[in-house]
């Protein structure tokens, strides 16, 4: 989306127009069908859509939709944003003072998915739905929200990289799963008594879009070439999660090109590979208002899941890509490929013209509209508030004291503990003299990062120590980039005059954010000089703790934590939104104790002299030492899921004997129906057939009476299975054990799916490989399962066909 719709700006410039619900009791509409609640979504949407002039089609074919005031259908903004909160955005206005004049912040999806805590996420999502719900019910807000963001987070200079869980696409997609029914209301609270969807959440940006601009090459004219193997296996994995097994209702298209097609005029990314393969068409769930069609449609007929394209992406399709003959021409295939939504102006203004030039049908404008609305009668849009659940949702349901708990919770699970030299941490709670130095000490708008709502309070780390009842003394010292040396001094003498020096600083928004990404990920300005001065503060009284908080997506602290290091504990808080400083003083104090990992790799400053930005392949090769931990042959600062403890555990397989060490294709694979001509439905997804169920026990062995969460990882080891080159390793299971008190064990139990197991080939087929595997928990490998599969290879999805000219494997 556009910078300037970002921030504090549209927070206050929003305007409070009330957004009317459609009248089915007295106005035109009543003796519409749409107002007949016994008949299907697509019934319904079918019969509004069927009173639109074509004129009423074209101007309800952009984001801000006019409705038709003739026949009773309000104005609509469909473009909403909840990224970890109900957030400012066009569709959202925040009051400015009192009931509805704030919601809960959450921290950034970067810093929970530290936490490697599915339940978490749920909960976190079922928050956000419930808040959005509320102000919807006062004309607060539409019910369609831009979010998630799910690319997966491949570079680390990437400006978005923070609103992403994760550099994984496997955990992306488990991430998702959890997600998107807590957004649109899957799971129990989605039953025959209340069909009703939520929210419609739009996993986005579909697909290959991980540049903002970088050295010039800018999202909107950006052509990411992949091969078919990391579409399969990474780009387009957590998508397949969205869309065949989480229910997202709706999808964004993207700003980038992918193999010479701009993704919003892509048949074969929206029609082949999303609508035929990944089955988005008619919503999987099984409870749907309404019942069936009375023109007898069938199921797959009713599409009622649709696509947005990103905010002008369609005008950059026409003014950035240059693709199509004419701005007529541009729109009209955008709209052929099966884009269902304009979020901009661009088709208000040229469909008009495509439909002249028969470029297009009005057949093809009307299924987007009908798809559309179909969707918003899943929503309950249409009907009496009375049978409702979600229409009885009020203020009294914003920002509750579980919901506050909760945000702090979220925040503390993925703070991640890298460094704890001699146990400096925790610090312990009777209260002493700290200095809290750097330009984020006392940041709160900062913590939230970017797509966020207004809190009612942020938290800033000096906040909370002294809440905590410590002495503080905070001195910024310097900025987060700039040359200023000038600030040095009074932060020495603070640190001087302390029991502890905190030093809290690192990126921010002004480094990383839509439209910006960076050129370096070494730490930015005066910090690292200004960490050596305090360092030299602590020698000269070696007992005084130098601790160092991170804040913002990595950057290379080698310098900080290598041989004797400069500094005694370095803490990743990442963007921990509205209780962030009360988080990250927490796990300092040791009021909790740290378990996140890091769900990315850290590098080192050089990996960006290594490898282009726009160099989109994942494997090494020239110009490329391999991206992500499965494939980086370089050595990491730290390590993709690294995180220390307070205290010591042991991790092992609860019943190593009993776990089989050969394994057949031919048996793994018997139960699966195969399909040759499509989807196989009814949940019969070769790559979700479970391999095995393995159980971990988790001891907590430490000293020190630390109760502690642990998160078990279960990794794939390299193996010589399969196409090479091999990955050097691939996360296959996690899950979190909360509170292992001292001496006490936990059992925690990963259900491993072939897919998780599986590998794509140069085609873009994922295949369950024969050959012999190594799976080993945690980073350091404390456990280790071998294991062989015997028989032929297996394949378990295919990747469509590519079309004739596009989005062929280039190498
Ligand atoms: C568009 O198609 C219609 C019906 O086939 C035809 O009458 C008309 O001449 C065509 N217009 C153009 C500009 O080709
Ligand atoms: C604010 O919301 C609460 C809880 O729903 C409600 O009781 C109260 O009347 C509201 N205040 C105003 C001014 O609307
Ligand atoms: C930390 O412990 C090591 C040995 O365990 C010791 O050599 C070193 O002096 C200690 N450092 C500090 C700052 O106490
Ligand atoms: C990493 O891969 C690149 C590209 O293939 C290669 O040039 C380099 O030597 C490799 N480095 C290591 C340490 O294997
Ligand atoms: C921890 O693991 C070690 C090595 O596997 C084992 O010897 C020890 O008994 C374990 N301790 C506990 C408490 O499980
Ligand atoms: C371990 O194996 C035993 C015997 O087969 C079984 O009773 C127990 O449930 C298993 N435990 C776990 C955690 O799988
Ligand atoms: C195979 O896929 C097609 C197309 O989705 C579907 O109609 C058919 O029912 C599927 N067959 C089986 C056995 O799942
Ligand atoms: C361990 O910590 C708990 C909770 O803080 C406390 O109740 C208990 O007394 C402590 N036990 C020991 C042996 O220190
Ligand atoms: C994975 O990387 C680590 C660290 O660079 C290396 O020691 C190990 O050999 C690699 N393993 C495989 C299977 O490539
Ligand atoms: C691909 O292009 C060739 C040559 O233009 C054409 O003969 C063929 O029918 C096309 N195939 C498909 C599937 O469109």
């Amino acid at each position: 989306m556009p910078l300037i719709l970002i921030g504090a700006i549209i927070l206050l410039a929003a305007s409070a127009s009330a957004r009317d619900f459609p009248n089915c009791k007295s106005g035109p509409l009543s003796t519409n069908k749409v107002c007949d609640a016994t008949l299907s979504p697509w019934a319904r949407a079918s019969a509004l859509v069927a009173e639109f002039t074509v004129q009423e089609k074209i101007a309800n074919s952009g984001d801000k939709s006019p409705g038709v005031q003739r026949l009773g259908l309000p104005a609509y903004e469909w473009w909403q944003e909840a990224l970890h909160g109900v957030a400012g955005s066009p569709g959202v206005s925040f009051a400015a003072s009192g009931n509805f004049s704030y919601a809960t912040s959450f921290p950034q999806p970067i810093t929970m998915g530290a936490a490697f805590d599915l339940p978490l996420i749920r909960s976190v999502a079922d928050v956000i739905s419930t808040e959005a719900r509320a102000f919807s019910n006062v004309g607060r807000t539409g019910l369609n929200f831009w979010t998630p963001n799910i690319n997966p987070y491949r570079d680390p200079r990437w400006g978005r990289g923070q609103e992403v869980p994760s550099e994984d696409a496997y955990f992306a997609s488990q991430y998702i799963n959890v997600l998107i029914p807590g957004l649109q209301g899957g799971g129990p609270s989605h039953s025959a008594d209340n069909p009703y969807y939520k929210l419609v959440a739009t996993c986005k940006h579909y697909a290959g879009y991980d540049i903002e601009n970088w050295q010039g090459n800018q999202r909107y004219g950006f052509n990411a070439v992949i091969t078919r193997q990391d579409l399969q296996d990474y780009y387009l994995a957590p998508f397949r999660a969205c869309a065949r097994d989480a229910d997202a209702q709706s999808f964004m298209c993207a700003y980038n090109a992918v193999n010479g097609v701009p993704t919003c005029a892509d048949p074969w990314l929206l029609q082949d590979v999303l609508r035929d393969q990944y089955g988005f068409s008619t919503s999987t769930s099984t409870a749907t208002p309404g019942g069936k069609d009375d023109e007898g449609a069938t199921a797959a007929d009713e599409g009622d899941r649709w696509v947005t394209s990103d905010c002008d992406a369609i005008k950059n399709v026409w003014n950035d890509h240059h693709y199509g003959a004419s701005a007529a021409d541009a729109a009209a295939r955008s709209l052929n490929a099966g884009t269902d939504l304009d979020c901009g102006d661009f088709w208000p203004q040229n469909l008009a013209a495509a439909l002249r030039a028969n470029l297009t049908t009005e057949a093809a404008l009307h299924k987007s509209l009908v798809r559309r609305y179909a969707s918003m009668a899943r929503l309950g849009w249409f009907d009496a508030a009375a049978g409702q659940p979600y229409r009885r949702l009020s203020w009294a349901d914003v920002a509750t004291p579980d919901a506050k708990a909760l945000a702090l919770r979220a925040a503390v699970e993925g703070i991640v503990l890298l460094q704890n030299k001699n146990t400096t941490l925790p610090l312990g709670p009777s209260p002493k003299k700290v200095a809290v130095i750097g330009p984020l000490g006392s940041a709160t708008t900062q913590l939230q990062g970017n797509y966020f709502g207004r809190a009612q309070s942020v938290t800033s780390v000096v906040a909370a120590f002294k809440s905590a009842g410590w002495d503080v003394t905070a001195v910024q010292g310097t900025s987060i980039a700039g040359s200023s040396t000038s600030g040095f001094a009074a932060a020495v003498s603070a640190a001087q005059a302390a029991d502890v020096i905190v030093y809290v600083g690192g990126i921010d928004n002004s480094q990383e954010s839509e439209t910006r990404d960076r050129n370096a990920i070494a730490w930015p300005g005066q910090q690292l000089a200004l960490i050596d001065r305090l360092a030299e503060v602590k020698s000269e009284e070696a007992k005084k703790p130098l601790v160092v908080v991170q804040l913002g997506t990595m950057v290379d602290s080698s310098s900080l934590v290598s041989g004797d290091g400069k500094v005694d504990a370095l803490v990743w808080a990442g963007y921990p939104g509205q209780s962030g400083g009360q988080a990250v003083v927490d796990i300092l104090l040791g009021t909790n104790a740290p378990a996140g990992r890091l769900p990315v790799t850290q590098y080192p400053a050089s990996f960006v002299d290594q490898v282009k930005m726009t160099n989109m392949n994942l494997r090494p090769g020239a110009g490329n030492p391999g991206q992500t931990y499965k494939w980086y042959n370089g050595t990491t600062v730290f390590p993709f899921a690294h995180g220390l403890h307070y205290t010591t555990f042991n991790a092992t397989f609860s019943n190593a004997t009993s776990l089989p060490s050969t394994f057949s294709t031919a048996d793994l694979t018997r139960a699966i129906r195969f399909n040759a001509t499509g989807p196989p439905g009814s949940g019969n997804y070769p790559d979700l057939a479970p391999f095995a169920t393995v159980s971990v026990t988790v001891a907590n062995t430490g000293s020190t009476n630390v109760t502690s969460d642990y998160v078990v990882l279960l990794f794939a080891k390299g193996g010589e299975y399969g196409p090479a080159p091999h990955p050097n390793k691939s996360l296959v299971g996690f899950a979190r054990a909360h509170s292992v008190a001292p001496g006490a064990t936990a059992e925690v139990t990963l259900p491993l799916t072939l897919g998780a197991l599986a590998r794509g080939d140069a085609e873009g087929s994922l295949v369950l490989w024969p050959g012999k595997y190594t799976l080993v928990l945690d980073v350091d490998g404390r456990d280790t399962w071998d294991f062989e599969i015997t028989g032929d290879e297996v394949v378990l999805e295919k990747l469509a066909a590519a079309r004739n000219g596009t989005n062929r494997a280039v190498d």
